[in-house]
């Protein structure tokens, strides 16, 4: 059975472009998107859809794909969301039209995704790709151990937002095999605490590239972040661009 979406409260999905703003990220997928001329651009996980209506500034297709309905209402009712085609659901949902210039998944959107799922969620990409195109993504290194730093003592603060004053810390109640579990936890005025869970996957360079060319992919580059530095037990991130053979 699938879980609750962890991004269903539509107050803390206000918060959320904040919390995450534009970034070096941003810059690099833009950047890749203008070395492709991409004119088709697809954003799986696209969330609030700050970077999709970015790169709808200079794409003429632009498509957003999102399985949270709070997410993608949030998007929809963001400045320049006019520009994009915004999608509920997953890779499956993604048209298999081999005409896709790029298909962007930030935010380490990917690490949702379950490792038996991988395999379909790629092909669908691949199948939307048109030969030649990109699939450009990142995902958290398993070698850095970042669960080990959600812990209440480090993570738990307070603010001031919109809907009251928010203490809220992260808890990770499981760690096995790449899998964590992580529960966000957000007391609003000292009322309920409101505790979101997610499912997230840490999977290595070499299984990622192992299930890339399964999918049908070729030429996978893996970067240890957004500058083409080598990938290192102390990188962050992998960042991944791998081409439709
Ligand atoms: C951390 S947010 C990233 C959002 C956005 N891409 C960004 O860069 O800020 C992760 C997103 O992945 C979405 N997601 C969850 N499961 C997914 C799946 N199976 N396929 C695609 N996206 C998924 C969530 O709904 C959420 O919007």
């Amino acid at each position: 059975m699938d879980l609750p979406d962890p991004y269903r409260d539509p107050d803390l999905v206000t918060l959320y472009d904040t919390d995450n703003p534009a970034g070096r990220d941003h810059r690099y997928y833009r950047e890749l998107a203008d070395a492709l001329g991409a004119r088709t651009v697809v954003d799986l996980g696209c969330g609030t859809g700050l970077l999709t209506r970015a790169l709808a500034t200079g794409t003429p297709r632009v498509t957003g794909v999102d399985p949270s309905p709070t997410m993608l209402d949030f998007a929809r009712r963001q400045p320049g969301s006019e520009r994009v085609r915004w999608v509920l659901g997953d890779a499956a949902t993604i048209p298999p039209t081999g005409d896709i210039d790029l298909v962007v998944c930030t935010g380490n959107a990917v690490q949702h995704i379950p490792t038996d799922g991988l395999p379909a969620a790629l092909r669908h990409v691949a199948d939307a790709l048109r030969p030649g195109g990109v699939l450009a993504f990142e995902s958290r290194n398993p070698a850095r151990r970042e669960w080990q730093e959600w812990t209440r003592p480090a993570t738990e603060g307070e603010r001031r937002t919109p809907f009251g004053r928010l203490r809220e810390w992260l808890e990770v109640t499981v760690a096995e095999d790449g899998r964590v579990v992580l529960d966000a936890h957000n007391v609003i005025d000292d009322g309920e605490d409101r505790v979101y869970t997610s499912v997230l996957h840490f999977r290595t360079a070499a299984e990622l590239t192992a299930h890339l060319l399964a999918a049908g992919f070729s030429r996978v580059q893996v970067d240890g972040d957004w500058d083409g530095g080598p990938v290192t037990d102390a990188s962050r991130i992998l960042v991944f661009r791998a081409v439709r053979g």
